[in-house]
């Protein structure tokens, strides 16, 4: 449902250049909850605003719905034309809401439909249709500063779904509303990607928001993406950042002749009776140091961190045991390291420093 490829985007500020993406390559599939997460300057907003073209992307390639708009922004008049309509289907919702406090929430809801030249009638119909959508249909003649944070951003939403948008973008939507109200609008937005069959690309800052709704995610790092996948691969994939963020099972090896694994299932498998088959077929103690089960884009997906004694090439078999059984084992430990010296160069190992140069 949208794709970028190798997209990048340069800001130029006061005689400076600011790389703020450096080649993205993302693929959102529809119907899905994609999460994107990043440390503030990521470049997570100039990511979203190249994909509805808010901002012109410096090269590369932004495709929603298999209509190339990075082409489309090219062209002269006639597909600046084509470019607004298919701005108009992907709805973006901002995390300071953008409501005109002059108009009530119906008017701030029609203001997309007017642009697009939608009768009066019909605009009101879609409006309080929209309103019921997202649960204020008694507020649609109140004022924006006659609601809650919460309830704004439910006007917002609905605002981004006037143009019945398969696409709906979604700039830290909930970082300024509270715990409880983060996690009604979270569900709010997953309810649509149900009802309507609504692509949702999030940006965020937090791991909840991930955890809560999304279907896959994304890590972006100075302007690229460290990882993506779906949930479930990232918490298969040895080594993962994210899934570790995900799922902090903490602790550490209690010895140097100690293996650690993180041990990952999903739905109903259940690791106890594993765990206990583990220690009676190989006669070994386990100690679990961490667990942590949750439910992540509506699936049950659970961690446990598990001490093996002995170094982790003595218990290469334990661990395929574990695959066998279908649950994902990864070696983390620090028991590794500390049992295989790290050979040190006979040369002087002096780093270069590496000198920041502007660009
Ligand atoms: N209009 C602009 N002009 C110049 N530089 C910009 C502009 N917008 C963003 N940048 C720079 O681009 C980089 C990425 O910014 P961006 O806003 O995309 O990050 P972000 O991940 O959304 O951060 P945050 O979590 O703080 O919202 C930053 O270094 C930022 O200073
Ligand atoms: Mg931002």
């Amino acid at each position: 449902m949208i794709t970028t490829t190798g997209l990048t985007k340069v800001y130029q500020a006061r005689g400076r250049e600011v790389t703020a993406l450096d080649g993205v390559d993302l693929h959102v599939r529809e119907g899905e909850v994609y999460g994107v997460i990043g440390q503030s300057g990521a470049g997570k907003s100039s990511l979203i605003r190249c994909i509805n073209l808010l901002e012109r992307p410096t090269s590369g390639t932004v495709t929603v719905a298999g209509q190339d708009l990075t082409a489309l922004a090219g062209r002269g008049r006639r597909a600046g034309k084509e470019l607004r309509e298919a701005r108009s289907r992907i709805g973006m919702v901002f995390q300071h809401f953008n409501l005109l406090a002059s108009r009530t929430v119906q008017g701030n809801i029609e203001l997309p439909l007017e642009i697009l030249g939608v009768s009066g009638r019909d605009r009101t119909r879609k409006a309080l249709g929209l309103l019921d959508l997202v649960g204020l249909a008694d507020k649609a003649k109140a004022y924006p500063g006659q609601l809650s944070g919460g309830q704004k951003q439910r006007v917002g939403i609905a605002r981004a779904l006037a143009g019945d948008p398969k696409v709906l973008l979604s700039d830290e939507a909930t970082s300024a509303l509270d715990p409880e109200t983060t996690r009604s609008i979270l569900q709010l937005l997953r309810d649509l990607n149900q009802q309507l069959g609504l692509t949702v690309l999030l940006i965020t800052h937090e791991m909840d928001v991930v955890k809560t709704i999304c279907d896959s995610a994304a890590l972006m790092q100075k302007g690229r993406i460290a990882e993506s996948g779906t949930v479930a691969e990232l918490l298969a994939t040895p080594g993962s950042q994210l899934a570790h963020e995900l799922f902090p099972v903490g602790g550490t090896a209690s010895g140097p002749d100690r293996t650690v694994v993180d041990v990952t299932f999903h739905g109903e498998a259940a690791t106890q009776p594993v765990i206990s088959q583990l220690a009676r077929t190989y006669n070994i103690d386990i100690s679990i140091l961490g667990a942590a089960m949750d439910t992540v884009g509506g699936k049950q997906i659970g961690r446990m961190r598990i001490e093996l004694p002995g170094r982790f090439e003595e218990n290469v078999v334990p661990i395929g045991f574990l695959r066998e059984q279908g649950l994902q084992a990864e070696i983390v430990d620090t028991a590794v390291a500390a049992a295989v010296p790290v050979q040190t160069p006979a040369a002087p190992t002096q780093t270069p420093l590496t000198k920041e140069v502007a660009k």
